[in-house]
């Protein structure tokens, strides 16, 4: 039976050119579209281990559907002409992780403006549709954060519920230089949204809130850096492979909501697919009913890894550390992130199913699975001495 689009139309093949495939959120979604559409994949990436599994080997069902091609987007003449060969961009290259917004600001402010300009400048040259992934750090911090602690209106939703279409941007000093990522991402968001109006670029533009699921990030000295920092999940999840007491930062208050990566990527997919009302929207992306603080989350994937690797939980299983120490000079942090889910609703019927606990027990059960032997070996081997 031919697929349709929301509106009963068939859905016609098309040609995906998608920027930073080889990453998290690009590796599920090339997985869906090759299981479950007839469309092809420009894959482009400097890296390609998290989608290998879908170029190799050459007998798979999908096979050329799916092109990889390795190039870094700073400097590669190929990019115009891959755009140009789609019917649709897809970018979600980016510097992403909090230890880099205030360590590394240059480099994070280039690739989340500089570099992710000439994406949008050939996009909207070509009259080819985008879709650019954004950030839920946009909205920094709630309207509620600023009350004192005891004011009854922290408990009022207009206070916290961001909304893409009215909710502000609320950023630190510029001496906290953790908004370096948050304020590129909104000014490529503004440049995008711009050239929508004055040049009419198709485009569609993702605020993730907090995607998680196997594949995200990497576990340091295992498949990444032995000194990375990577974002809350894997840097949970490292901790409970290792034994080792989970980091919280500034007492881990922060609230939180996660959403599986297999719920959100249904929702992009709709996006894909129904142009005709994903095209000048800005969707949250997000599940408000999986609300959390960052402590909560540790006690819950402590308790969810002890039930999955049959191993009892550390006595203390978490330690408190500041952000200074964890993150360096410059860092400050969001409060409170829900997303308010209307305009998704209204245009795509989107809603997200997995709850947080089902969520956190796939996923410890791939890293489980997927980490526990590497790592009792890399503990176990002999340092050699120099
Ligand atoms: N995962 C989340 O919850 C989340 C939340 C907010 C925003 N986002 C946004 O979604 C997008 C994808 O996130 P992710 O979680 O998959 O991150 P990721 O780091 O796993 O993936 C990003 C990919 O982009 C590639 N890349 C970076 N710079 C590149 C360049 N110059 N040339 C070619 N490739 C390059 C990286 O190699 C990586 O594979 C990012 O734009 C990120 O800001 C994600």
């Amino acid at each position: 039976m031919a697929r349709v689009d929301l509106d009963g139309k068939p859905i016609e093949p098309m040609t995906i050119c998608m920027i930073g495939a080889g990453g998290f959120i690009g590796s599920h979604l090339c997985e869906k579209l090759m299981a479950e559409t007839p469309h092809r994949v420009l894959a482009l990436d400097v890296y390609s281990d998290k989608i290998r599994h879908l170029l190799e080997p050459e007998s798979l069902p999908w096979a050329g559907r799916i092109q990889f091609h390795r190039l870094n987007i700073k400097h590669d003449s190929r990019l115009e002409g891959l755009i140009k060969m789609a019917d649709l961009t897809i970018n979600l290259a980016a510097i992403c992780t909090p230890a880099d917004y205030n360590t590394r600001p240059l480099d994070t402010i280039y690739s989340n403006f500089i570099d992710a300009l000439p994406v949008v400048k050939y996009c909207s040259e070509n009259n080819k549709r985008l879709i650019h992934f954004s950030t839920c750090e946009v909205y920094g911090k709630t309207i509620g954060s600023f009350l004192p602690k005891d004011s009854p209106l922290r408990e009022d939703p207009a206070y916290y519920l961001l909304k893409e279409d009215a909710s502000p941007c609320i950023f630190g000093s510029i001496e906290k230089q953790r908004w370096s990522y948050a304020c590129a991402k909104q000014l490529i968001e503004r440049l995008i949204y711009a050239e929508g109006a004055e040049n009419g670029l198709e485009f569609t533009i993702v605020r993730p809130f907090n995607w998680i699921g196997p594949r995200m990030d990497f576990i340091p000295g295992i498949d990444g850096p032995s000194e990375g920092v990577p974002r809350v999940l894997a840097c949970f999840s490292n901790a409970l492979l290792r034994r080792e007491q989970l980091k919280l930062v500034d007492g881990g208050q922060s609230q939180r909501t996660f959403i599986y990566i297999k719920d959100a990527i249904e929702a992009v997919l709709l996006m894909i697919e129904n142009p005709q009302r994903a095209n000048g929207q800005i969707f949250n992306v997000g599940n408000p009913n999986n609300e959390v603080t960052v402590r909560q989350l540790a006690e819950m994937m402590t308790q969810i890894y002890s039930k999955v690797s049959e191993e009892a939980a550390l006595d203390v299983p978490t330690i408190d550390v500041s952000s200074k120490e964890f993150y360096g000079e410059g860092y400050d942090d969001s409060d409170k992130r829900i997303p308010d889910m209307t305009i998704i609703n209204r245009q795509l019927g989107w809603n997200p199913k997995t709850s947080l606990w089902d969520l956190l027990e796939a996923t410890l059960t791939y890293q489980h699975r997927t980490y526990a032997e590497a790592i009792k070996k890399a503990v176990s081997r002999p340092v050699a001495s120099s």
